[in-house]
């Protein structure tokens, strides 16, 4: 059911950044086009840039059309939608500008009606993030007797277990935890949702859904594209803070947690976080034995091409950041004792895909050896992105005089749903902070011991250096050394593996 949201003022905070510019306002113009958006709604942006309104509003439309985010410049509704859009210049590196901020705010509030709801988006750098949050508490803001507040907050969440807490513990005695949405925006991937109802809306996944039928687990994400502008951010950051504490753990929780008791935010949300708990901890051992990190060397995306990590803009020349990271890991509950899950992602690979591949055990003689895809004949494989689909691989007998057998797929296609496109991942989290639903949203517990757990191998890799970085030529499949030494059974790589890489230590 499509609940309209109370009337409400959405306040973006770094709105002259790209994040607004090529994610939030054009996520909003959908919803607005879906007429998602309640009838009484402003959206404010408020950064440094010294513009007006109409200079804001001229310079999101360029990004629109530059970005061909699917308007046309002549769209009635665009100019509608834009209506609603103020700007606020507003240094808010100083506390004293918030409460001309807060008054301009109140003013186009009550000019327009609307009730005293205010949801803040803060996109801009983290180290922002503290001060913002004191100043709406020091300006009263946040909270409303009258309304609500909320506040969004974007990712990194801190950029290591002691960061996320002390940023946690700043936020919470500002603002109630039920009122923080820490976003990933992989969660609202239509994709990444229906790993759910995949998993709980049938019920013949659920017998096999354990260690009895699953023998292994692959969780993925490869992009073509490089560090782009975000160099500065990205050299601190690296693939495993980047992709695998939020985005592809979370994915993992999605697959692994136990069905909830109501299908309720809170409900998920601790079978999420008993999933986290459960990751059994990375042992020196296993950081030598079970992950690899990489870093790309000039190659040839998509024909073209690119040079080296270390030559991006804003990226140190002499840079141990990791842009490959590759982990098996392990959940220690009664469902997946001993089932091991890989994880792996990087930057500037031949292709930007996102999947989920559950590997079935193999049946318990084998009959027809050699003739499927690695062990097993029997391979669930959800792909997220780009041609979202499940395909359901099994063994049959080729039509023939012997007993050959082939591996043939079931597969559903998306697209077959829905005839035009997918909703956004930015459309769906907006909407939902808007009406207060934070399901798809991080809880606090769960970011503290996603980060407990990556812990141990941040600060190995940080220690290491060069050492242990393998460098991979942009635009490879996937580096060599992950077949080699992590994954055990990379038949469906190599089944349409253009080249695994050779790769070399710098
Ligand atoms: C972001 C990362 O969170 O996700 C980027 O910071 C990455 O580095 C992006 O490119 C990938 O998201 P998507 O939706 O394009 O797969």
């Amino acid at each position: 059911m499509n609940k309209i949201p109370d009337s409400q003022i959405l306040v973006i905070f770094g709105a002259s950044g790209d994040l607004t510019h090529r994610k939030l306002i054009p996520a909003l113009f959908e919803l607005f086009e879906r007429k998602l958006l309640p009838a009484k709604f402003l959206i404010v942006g408020v950064a440094r840039t010294r513009q007006n309104t109409e200079e804001f509003r001229q310079s999101l439309l360029d990004s629109m059309i530059q970005n061909r985010t699917t308007y046309a410049i002549d769209n009635p509704h665009l100019t509608d939608f834009l209506r609603s859009v103020y700007y606020i210049v507003c240094d808010t590196t100083r506390s004293e500008a918030y409460e001309a901020l807060f008054r301009e705010i109140e003013q186009l509030r009550n000019a327009a009606g609307i009730d005293d709801n205010l949801l803040f988006y803060l996109a801009t750098p983290p180290i922002m993030y503290p001060t913002i949050a004191s100043s709406i508490e020091a300006r009263h803001q946040n909270r409303s007797a009258e309304g609500w507040r909320r506040i969004i907050i974007e990712k990194p969440y801190g950029s290591n277990e002691a960061e996320a807490r002390a940023l946690d513990r700043l936020l919470c005695a500002i603002f109630p935890e039920r009122e923080i949405y820490r976003i990933d925006h992989f969660l609202g991937k239509e994709t990444v949702q229906n790993l759910l109802v995949l998993r709980f809306a049938n019920s013949i996944w659920e017998p096999l859904w354990n260690r009895n039928y699953i023998d292994h687990i692959e969780i993925t994400a490869t992009e073509t594209l490089g560090v782009e502008q975000r160099g500065l951010y990205y050299d601190s950051a690296g693939a495993l803070r980047d992709m695998v504490q939020s985005h592809l753990l979370q994915i993992m929780a999605f697959i692994a947690m136990e069905p909830p008791a109501t299908f309720e935010p809170e409900a998920i949300r601790d079978e999420i976080a008993k999933v986290f708990r459960s990751l059994r901890p990375l042992s020196p051992d296993d950081i030598a034995r079970h992950t690899l990190r990489g870093q790309y060397a000039t190659g040839t995306v998509d024909g073209q091409k690119v040079p080296a990590y270390r030559d991006e803009p804003r990226v140190d020349p002499q840079s141990t950041t990791e842009t490959f990271a590759a982990l098996k890991l392990y959940i220690d509950n009664w469902r997946w004792a001993d089932v091991p899950i890989y994880i792996y992602t990087g930057k500037r690979l031949a292709e930007k895909r996102s999947e989920v591949v559950i590997h079935f055990r193999n049946t318990p003689r084998t009959f027809f050896p050699g003739q499927c895809c690695g062990n097993s004949c029997n391979q669930l494989v959800i792909t997220l992105q780009p041609d979202e689909s499940i395909r359901l691989r099994f063994g049959l007998k080729q039509p023939g005089t012997n007993f050959e057998v082939s591996q043939v797929s079931m597969d559903f296609f998306y697209s077959s749903l829905i005839e035009t496109r997918l909703p956004g991942a930015y459309e769906r989290l907006l909407l939902d902070a808007m009406r207060g639903d934070s399901l798809l949203y991080s809880r606090s517990d769960a970011l503290e011991l996603s980060w407990h757990f990556l812990a141990p191998l941040l600060e190995s890799w940080e220690r290491d250096g060069d050492e242990g970085l393998i460098t991979y030529p942009a635009g490879c499949k996937i580096p060599r050394e992950v077949v080699d030494r992590i994954l055990p059974d990379p038949c469906l790589l190599e089944e349409n593996a253009c080249t695994l890489c050779n790769t070399r230590r710098p």
